[in-house]
Parts: C-alpha cells; structure tokens; sequence
C-alpha cells in the first residue's frame, strides 16, 4: 500500500537550536497519533541537519529528514554548496529538487534540476521533484505544457532502475505563500499532465504531492478530492500544532 508523504519545508527559518525544539515537539505530536499510512519529514536549513537528524536519532521520533537543496557534483570547487554524499551520511532521505524559489531566485534551470534529479536518485536519495506554473502561465491556460516541459527535462537524466526514488510536488508559483491553496479542480488537472510526463518504461508512478499554501483547514479536502499522495508544505510547517494538525488529517483522509 502506498503511504502518504507530508514534508515540512522549513525554507531559511529556524536556527539549530530553534529547530531542536521544533523537531522534538513535532515529534512528540507525531507519536501520538497512529499514523499507519503516512510518513512524516522534516526539510530545514543545511546548518540545522546534524542536529535535528541527532534528535530523531536519540529519541526515536517517528520523524524522517529533506533537504532543501543539494548540488549535482560529487566534490570539488563549489563555494558554498553541499554534495549528495554529504547529504547521505548525514542519513537524509528526501531531498527537494527544483523548488520555485530555487528557480525564481537562484537561477536554477531545467537543466541543473534534472542533473540533480539524476545525482540524488544515483546516490540513493529520494528526489522531490518540484514544478508548478506561475500566474501568468496559468491565465495564459498554459498549466499542462508547462508541467510536462518541466518534469519531462527533469525525468531525462533519471535511470530507470532508479525511478521508485522519485516523488513529485506539484507547487504552483502563485499559490506558494500567497493563502490562497489551488482548488481540488486545479490540482486534479494538474495530476492528470503529471501522470502524461511519466516515462512509459518506468514501472511504478511516483507519487504526487500537492504544495501551496497548505493548512489544517484546506489538507482533508484536498487529499480526499484529488488525487495527491500527502503535502508539501511551508509556513504552516513551522509550528508543531499546525503541522501535525496537517499530519494527522492526511493520515485520516487519505486511502490508496
Ligand atoms: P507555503 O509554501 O505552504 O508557505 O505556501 C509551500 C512551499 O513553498 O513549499
């Protein structure tokens, strides 16, 4: 059965000792529900991932941990980035691939999301490949193209024998941080160019996870109305309550 994925992306919040704090009451949250279908991760800044993966470790919190980014080379002369075996050791599972600000602000093109797809799929992690339309693109009825564009490029560098370590986030630009969550209408549209890009030679189909502006208040409807696999999810990622609120709901609501 698959399970349903609800990652935290804590974007560039939370300094160590903040995130210490924040994975230790989450946790504590996370283990008292019975969560028998949905698995739970945490994606913070580099600089707290020693930490918090030492937490989970040492109290067993039923907790996984993303990163937010990672660089496609295996070492060298890359000032200021962070390589997939770094990650590994560190014991990541999840890494996030091309998230909308990595792209908007950074610079990070196509190509340097699907190089990295590769890297991290090679190395052993799971990729959570993000794409998403902006508003424009959206007004322009441009949302399928531009999904199966992005994910096609993204897909190209992945080896098949790799494909059970690829999950995808479907995060449209305008939703993301604006209150304002896609409806079940679009998301489902947005599923079905998703599931087009798919590579016919891959045997399983990633799940797909829904980003934007996801809250305790939106998450049931939308797992239950679509056809999503869990959440990506921002700034409601940051409180305990809020996130395992959205923990708990997907776990209810979701059934595949
Ligand atoms: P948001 O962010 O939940 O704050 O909209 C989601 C994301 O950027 O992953």
């Amino acid at each position: 059965m698959t399970k349903a994925l609800v990652i935290g992306n804590w974007k560039m919040n939370m300094d160590y000792v903040e995130a210490i704090h924040l994975v230790q009451q989450l946790g504590v949250l996370v283990r008292g529900q019975t969560l028998d279908h949905t698995e739970v991760a945490v994606a913070p800044p580099f600089v707290d991932l020693r930490s918090v993966t030492s937490v989970i470790e040492a109290d067993r919190l039923p907790v996984v941990v993303a990163a937010q980014h990672v660089h496609s080379a295996d070492a060298g002369a890359f000032t200021g980035e962070i390589s997939v075996a770094m990650l590994k050791r560190l014991g990541v599972k999840y890494v996030l691939v091309g998230h909308s600000e990595r792209r908007s602000l950074f610079g990070m093109t196509d190509a340097v999301v699907s190089d990295t797809a590769a890297a991290v799929t090679q190395g052993g992690m799971t990729a959570v490949i993000c794409c998403g339309e902006t508003f424009e693109e959206r007004e322009l009825d441009r949302t399928t193209e531009v999904l199966q564009h992005q994910l096609q490029i993204a897909f190209s560098k992945i080896n098949t024998k790799n494909c059970d370590r690829v999950v995808i986030a479907y995060e449209p630009v305008w939703a993301i941080g604006s209150g304002t969550a896609a409806t079940t209408e679009d998301i489902s549209l947005a599923c079905k160019a998703i599931d087009s890009a798919i590579p016919s030679s891959w045997p399983t189909k990633p799940r797909i996870l829904y980003g934007g502006s996801v809250n305790s208040e939106n998450c049931g409807s939308i797992v239950e109305n679509s056809p999503v696999d869990g959440f990506l999810v921002g700034g409601a990622s940051l409180k305990a309550d809020d996130f395992s609120a959205i923990v708990g709901i997907t776990n209810a609501c979701y059934r595949r």
